[in-house]
Order: C-alpha cells, then structure tokens, then sequence
C-alpha cells in the first residue's frame, strides 16, 4: 500500500512527485524517496518519517531534471528508516526502482544473489529486484524493458514497479496486484498508484491490468504483457473533479468525506431506482436464477457493510447468506459451487486478502460480483461484473461515505433479487424503494448542526475513556461494529461490539461505571428487548450514550447521554445511524489530538498480506 509516482516529460520532476506523492500519503507514510535524472546522472533522495521531512530537503538541495521516480513507503520488511526508503539502486548507481507490494520468493532470491556477489544495502524485500534488474541488464544487451520483464520471470508476488536507468530517457513500470495508473499528458508521461496524483495534470488515464508491463517515454507509452506481447490499454476520461480529491475546506479527508455522504449517497442510488414499479435497475449481468446460495467476502469496514448485507439479503429474497472475513475465507477450504454467488465487497477493489479470496471462490466455479468504489481496480477486472457504489475518492484511512455506500448497494441488490425472485412483492418493494431514495435526505438531516453540536458535546465528555462498549441488535448489530471500529481505528481507545442480547452471556461482567456504552435502540421491532438490555448495563452503572429516533422521549430516561437520529424504516436504519457513529469517533479522535485521516500503523488500502 506504497504511493508512487513517476514522471517524464517537459517539467521539472521533483514538483510533480512531491505534488503526487502529498495527495497519495494515505497510502503509507513511514518514509519516502525520489530518484531523479537529469542527462547523464541520476540522484537519490529519501527520508524516514512523513513526506514533509523530504520535502524539506529537497526545498534546501533540490534535484534538477524532467524524469523521476517517486515513493511513499509503508513499510512491510524492514524498519521504516533512510537506507530502507525507496527508491533502491543498483550497485553501480545506474538503474533505480520503487516497489509497492511485497515480493514472496525474496529470500531465495537474496541468497542467491549474494553468493553472485551481490551486495545488499536495505533489508527490504524490493531491493532484490533492483539487483535482479542488474543481473538481466547485462543479459538484454543494454534494453530496460527486456531487464525488468526477464527478473519479473523470476519473481513471485505482489508488486507495483517502476524503473529508471541513467543511459535511458524512458521509465519502464509493471504492476501485479498492486494497483497502477497511467496519466496521458501531451509531451509527458505520468504513472501513480491512485488517481488523485494525477489530477493535477491530466484526466486521461490507463489503468494497468494484472499482469502489464510499460514503457513511458516523452511522446507515449507502450503496454505489454510479461511475454512481450504489446496489449491494447483504452484511455478513460476521469471526470473527478480535482477539488473532491482534496480536502475541501474541512479540517481532515475524513470530516469531510463524513458530509460527502449526502452526495455519495445520491450518486450510488442515482438511476438505479424505479418508484413506479418498485424495481430496482442495477445494470448487472446476473441471473438471480442461477445461484443458491451467497458468500460474501470482504475486510474490516467492508466486512460490517457485508453483515448488513446478508441480515438485508435473507430478509428481502430469502436466499441463504453466509459471510467470512476474507482472510479466514482463503484458508478454510470454503464450501463453494457453481450455485453459488460470491460478493466480494471493497472500496479499494485492492485489498490482498479480498482478491484472493475472490480468486479461491472463481477456482471452485462461484459466480462473483463485486461491490466496490475503487474504478478500474484489480478486482473489477476479475469479478464477473461489480456494482460500483460511486462514492468518489475516499482519501481518509477510516472508511465513512463508502461504507455508507456499500450498505445502500446492498440495499438495493436486496431489494432487486427480492422481486426478482418473487419473495418481496411489489407493495412492499416500493415502500422499501421510497425509504432507500430517502437516504440522501435522512443523511442530510442526521448532519443538521444542533445534532453534530450535540454529538461533539457527548464525545469531549467522554473521551477520557479507557474502553467503549458498543451494542446493537438485528440489522443494527453490524452498525455496533462499525461503530466500534471507527472509534479504535481513529482515537487508538480500545473498543468492541456486541449484539445487545449477547450481554448477559459474559461481556456484561466489563461494565461498571467507567465503562461508556453506546446501545443503538432507534425504531425496530426489536426495541423494547433493546431496552431492556440497556436496563442491565444501568442496573450496573454502566454510562448509557443511547442512540433513538427522533420523537423517542419515552425511552429517553434510559440514557446518561441521547443521540436523536432521524426516524427511518428499520431496515435503512444502519445507514443513518452509522452517521452519528462517525461524528462520534471523530470528535473523541480530535479532542485527543489524533490524525484522523492518517492514523498510526493503518494504511488506505492493505494490498500486501
Ligand atoms: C476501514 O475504516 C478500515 N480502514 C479498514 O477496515 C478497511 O475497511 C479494510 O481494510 C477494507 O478495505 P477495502 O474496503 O478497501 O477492501
């Protein structure tokens, strides 16, 4: 989950990496490096800690040249220091590489480049490639592209490279499961790791395949696959704007990507919603005939917008749901047929463990679809279709608008294999229909100012805390983990999650008057047992930060602290309610002083195992 960059062109290089690697910092920050060429030398700098620290020496040493490579480190094998920061060189200082991913077979690789001689200067796994690199340099007759696609030969893993040499005015790069992105300029050249790098300079981008090598020079570019065959790579116009890449007058990616949500939400439902009929148009090739079963995979906040959906899925269509984290899924020899239906659920669409759990269920014959946000990612390429959630550019660590997203999505594919499987008739189908097109607009209001002044109030008084217990029943017990994640992820406050009637089967021994307890008790049908469940934290001295909906002032007795949220029907409740839980977690981070949007040892995308 390295950010990279790479240049060639007409303008200075140093600019266009520090610019690109600023807007790619989520995607690791624990060191960071250039390596520029300028004629017939290139020159190296790097620095352990934020990209500020090289930024810094570059302002007072800058490097002159309109070619270069650029990396954002988050580390993998080895500390995060200077010697270990890309990009690595090869022993004469000719060819440099960055890598993003990790490299599997790199320790037989090392011992055998070491008896060759070769002499080691990182303890990465990447800097055998730059040695490798070397080796086949000499065996390719001095040809760049032919090195690199000959030690790739060698190689197994993940990676996402870029290579440069002093004798050659071109960058070679290849990407297999680490993600990578080619912008179009006219007389330049870009390549990164995620779209917003390349904002700033073009919209005209390539998303490389699995698999793609390429060579960049000053007037285009050339695709290949690892055989040296040239492939056909379309050129897609990205209409982000640069702005929703950037901050946007809020004081974090995270906040602001919080208030997004209205939008991101009207984007994922836009045109996907019929009133009149109650059905939905997801424009997917799938035939809700042909599969009996559903697994859904997916990680961390994926996962809860999952659990969402398989309590959504087995309501609304009554089809057996079962779903796993994906890194038990790959390893637990899973139950899968050709009748079944694998969702895999990302707002990457980079997640290592995710693809290859989606890999592990297309070698047994499931059928898969993807719900994802990341366009172009990896593993739309390998899903048989993917509802995208059109969220936009989630820049902030902790997941907000894409897990709201995902949910609606879920939603929606609920509501559409229901009628379409004839177990959620019309009359409730537009009902269910009317309260999903209503989600911008609950959002919105759960963004009202007296009720975020109302939250920020609650989270300072408790944001002392020590622990945090989070308690949800139904389709609002995914919420609770949620909940909890947010919280531990950002303030670095140990906190979990619990379906409320699982209380008095142990975790109830933790609450004691220390212990703040947030209980989602908004409208369902399962309230009043939700209620009584808050009545044992309390008889227990347990702090009660209640969540109910709007009008609830009877059961409001019951909370040390109430959080209103709009009214809404139970079952778009989760995504509504998930808001106040955001605000909650950013308003403890920030009165602690934490980054919120660069939280410590977590990355954007955890593309390497
Ligand atoms: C979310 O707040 C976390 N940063 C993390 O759990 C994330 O949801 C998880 O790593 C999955 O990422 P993905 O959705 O990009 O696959």
């Amino acid at each position: 989950m390295c950010g990279i960059v790479g240049y060639i062109g007409t303008r200075q290089a140093q600019d266009v990496l520090i610019s690109g690697l600023s807007k790619l910092e989520y995607r690791g920050y624990d060191s960071a490096g250039v390596a520029i060429r300028d004629g017939g030398h290139i020159s190296v700098e790097k620095k352990a800690g934020k990209l500020a620290n090289l930024a810094t020496v570059l302002e007072q040493r800058p490097l002159h040249g309109t070619l270069g490579i650029g990396h954002t480190r988050w580390a993998t094998h080895g500390l995060p220091n200077d010697t270990n920061a890309h990009p690595h060189a090869s022993e004469d200082g000719k060819i440099v590489i960055i890598h993003n991913g990790i490299i599997e077979n790199y320790l037989p690789l090392k011992e055998a480049l070491l008896k060759r001689g070769h002499k080691f200067s990182s303890e990465t796994d990447s800097e055998v490639l730059v040695h490798l690199i070397e080796e086949k340099y000499q065996q390719a007759g001095g040809d760049l592209y032919e090195a690199v696609r000959l030690a790739l030969g060698d190689v197994r893993g993940a990676y996402g490279i870029v290579v440069t040499h002093v004798d050659h005015r071109e960058i070679v790069a290849a990407r297999t499961v680490s993600p990578m992105v080619m912008g179009v300029g006219e007389g330049e050249m870009f390549l990164a790791s995620d779209v917003p790098a390349l904002l700033p300079y073009t919209r005209e981008m390539v998303f490389l395949h699995d698999g793609d090598m390429v060579v960049l020079h000053d007037d285009g570019f050339k695709v290949t696959d690892l055989k040296g065959n040239e492939v056909r790579r379309e050129i897609e116009h990205i209409d982000w704007d640069a702005e929703a890449a950037e901050k946007g007058g809020y004081d974090s990616y995270m906040m602001k990507e919080i208030y997004e949500q209205p939008n991101a939400l009207t984007n994922t439902l836009i045109g996907r919603l019929h009133d009149d009929t109650g059905q939905v148009n997801l424009d997917i090739n799938l035939d809700p005939a042909s599969f009996k079963r559903i697994s859904i995979i997916a990680c961390g906040t994926a996962f809860y917008a999952g659990m969402v959906g398989e309590y959504l899925i087995e309501q609304l269509a009554r089809i057996p749901v079962d779903i796993d984290v994906a890194s038990e899924y790959r390893y637990r020899n899973p139950l899968v047929s050709e009748n079944t239906l694998a969702i895999v659920m990302s707002q990457s669409g980079e997640t290592i463990d995710t693809l290859e759990a989606l890999r592990e269920a297309k070698k047994y014959g499931a059928k898969t679809l993807g719900i994802i946000n990341a366009k172009g990612s990896s593993m739309t390429r390998e899903v048989d279709d993917t509802l995208y959630i059109h969220a936009g550019p989630e820049i902030g660590v902790a997941s907000t608008k894409a897990y709201t997203s995902m949910v609606s999505a879920m939603l929606m594919l609920a509501l559409w294999l229901g009628r379409a499987r004839g177990t959620l008739d019309e009359t409730a189908g537009r009902k269910l229909l009317h309260s999903a097109r209503e989600l911008p607009r609950l959002v919105e209001a759960a963004l009202e100012p007296e009720r975020v002044e109302n939250i920020r109030a609650i989270a300072e008084k408790y944001a002392d805390s020590r622990d945090f217990l989070f308690l949800g029943r139904g389709v609002n017990s995914p919420t609770a983990y949620e909940g909890a994640l947010k919280l531990k992820e950002i303030s670095y406050i140990h906190a979990e999650a619990y379906a409320a009637g699982e209380m008095k089967h142990g975790p109830i021994a933790l609450i004691d008057e220390h212990m703040p307890v947030v209980v989602i008790a908004t409208e369902s049908k399962l309230l009043e047992k939700t209620i009584s469940n808050v009545q044992e934290v309390r008889a227990r001295k347990g702090r009660v930060i209640l969540l109910l909906s709007d009008g609830d002032t009877e059961n409001a007795r019951y909370g040390d602290d109430v959080i209103y949220v709009p009214r809404a029907d139970e079952m778009v409740s989760p995504v509504v309610n998930a808001v106040a839980l955001q605000l909650l977690s950013i308003f403890i981070a920030q009165k602690l002083g934490k980054d919120v949007d660069k939280p410590r040892n977590l990355a954007k995308a955890v593309t390497v195992e």
